[in-house]
């Protein structure tokens, strides 16, 4: 089987490294890709929006299985384009991606399906959406771009000139160029977050054991929110019961809808959930795999991935059970001084030869390889330390052993990644 998988992060690094497990895989490129996933297959520098190219890339290199990794290219059609010409793809449609890519339509469908939500409107003009906030009057409320903003489209606003402000920004500012034209308003959860994904095949619903991800910079889930800090699974919040509860209240009604609205949706659902008091809410949904809850969730998948996903893509999904190890997986992500705001590129990495035990590996996201073949950084979220062990609290000394092994100027950690599940 020859894969391409699209993508250059943590995420990708940590599906490479799944699928190189899988004896029915004899090659796999990666689009672009990073020095991790060239340790698995050929990078090929091809961006992961470039649709013409990718497409393209699929047709002359007789591409068995496409596997898309970030939301931009689902957005964009890549997978209509794939599924006209009749090659196998993991990821929505255009139509589908909306899921991710507009929350008002997303909004939309899970008060049709009757899916656990924040109660919310959405507007396109801002004196209406003035005078809702006002009329609601009840703080913190929650103000979202309904468009893709790099997950920066979020205000948790505390008082309403804290609202308007985040209002104005987006709708007359323009923040988020058009992705803000629609806001979305909604109520302020409480409880837990945690991240379950699902893998479908547009009929059958496969759950993924439950992570958590750490979205702010500093210790204590404080200072602004980043793509992830670093994630563990399981999530002890999410019991067997709340799991149950999730896939009938979340999973189940959002692909039986889908199906009976007529939208084909194959690929990866990624529920981000807040759990109070046992009841799941879902907060938002994404179209793809989380990074980094992706790094600690398939290195416990004992199924071959590479099989779950030609089932995915050639609708056969019922015949697989996935299995999974009971350890529980750390990943600390490793970022530049200044993220998630500006930070300097190109700075040296020392310390990645060091001998990881076999229970401890790093994981790419970030990195380049400059011209004399040394590794440097190249992003916010540089590296991720991965560890698995049977008890959580070994799990996260070992990933921070790693951690502090690697060394660049401006090098920034949390530190309590995982505290959350002991
Ligand atoms: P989103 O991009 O929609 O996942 O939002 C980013 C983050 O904002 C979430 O992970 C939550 O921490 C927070 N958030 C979003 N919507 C809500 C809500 N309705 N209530 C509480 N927190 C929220
Ligand atoms: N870690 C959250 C996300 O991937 O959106």
């Amino acid at each position: 089987m020859k894969v391409l998988l699209i993508g250059s992060g943590g995420r990708e690094h940590a599906i490479a490294r799944q699928l190189s497990t899988s004896p029915r895989l004899t090659q796999l490129f990666i689009a672009p890709g990073n020095p991790g996933t060239a340790q698995y297959g050929q990078n090929v520098s091809i961006a992961d929006t470039d649709i013409d190219q990718l497409v393209r890339f699929s047709q002359t290199e007789s591409i068995d299985l496409v596997m898309v990794g970030p939301e931009a290219p689902l957005v964009l059609g890549l997978v209509d384009r794939l599924d006209a010409l009749g090659i196998h793809v993991v990821g929505p449609n255009r139509e589908a991606a909306q899921l991710e890519g507009s929350k008002r339509w997303a909004k939309d469908k899970m008060q049709k399906y009757g899916i656990p939500t924040a109660k919310y409107a959405s507007f396109t003009e801002l004196e209406l959406a003035v005078a809702y906030i006002r009329n609601e009057n009840q703080y913190p409320i929650v103000i979202k771009a309904d468009g893709l903003a790099a997950g920066k489209g979020v205000v948790i606003a505390a008082s309403e000139a804290d609202a308007i402000q985040a209002l104005k920004e987006c709708m007359v500012d323009k923040k988020f160029n058009d992705a803000g034209n629609t806001v979305v308003i909604e109520q302020f959860l409480v409880g837990e977050e945690a991240s379950v994904f699902a893998f479908t095949d547009g009929k059958t619903v496969l759950p993924m054991v439950a992570a958590q991800d750490h979205k702010a910079i500093y210790d204590g889930d404080k200072g602004p929110n980043t793509g992830g800090m670093g994630a563990y699974s399981p999530a002890p919040v999410v019991t067997d019961a709340v799991m149950q509860k999730i896939v009938d209240r979340a999973f189940i009604p959002l692909v039986d809808g889908f199906r009976s609205d007529g939208i084909t949706y194959k690929g990866i659902i990624f529920a981000g959930l807040m759990i109070h008091d046992g009841e799941p809410y879902v907060i938002e949904y994404n179209a793809r795999f989380g990074d980094p809850e992706t790094q600690v969730v398939l290195p416990r998948l004992q199924t071959d991935l590479l099989d779950v996903l030609i089932a995915v893509a050639t609708g056969t999904l019922d015949q697989i059970q996935l299995q999974w190890d009971s350890n529980s997986t750390v990943c600390v992500v490793i970022a530049s001084e200044g993220y998630p705001g500006d930070y300097e590129k190109g700075i040296p990495i020392e310390g990645l030869d060091f001998l990881f035990n076999p229970n401890t590996w790093v994981i790419h996201a970030g990195t380049r390889k400059n011209a004399a073949g040394a590794i440097e950084t190249n992003g916010g979220r540089v590296l991720g330390v991965v560890a698995s062990s049977s008890a959580l609290e070994t799990a996260i000394k070992e990933a921070y052993i790693g951690v502090d092994q690697i060394k660049f100027k401006g090098k920034y950690s949390r530190r309590d990644i995982g505290a959350k599940g002991l």
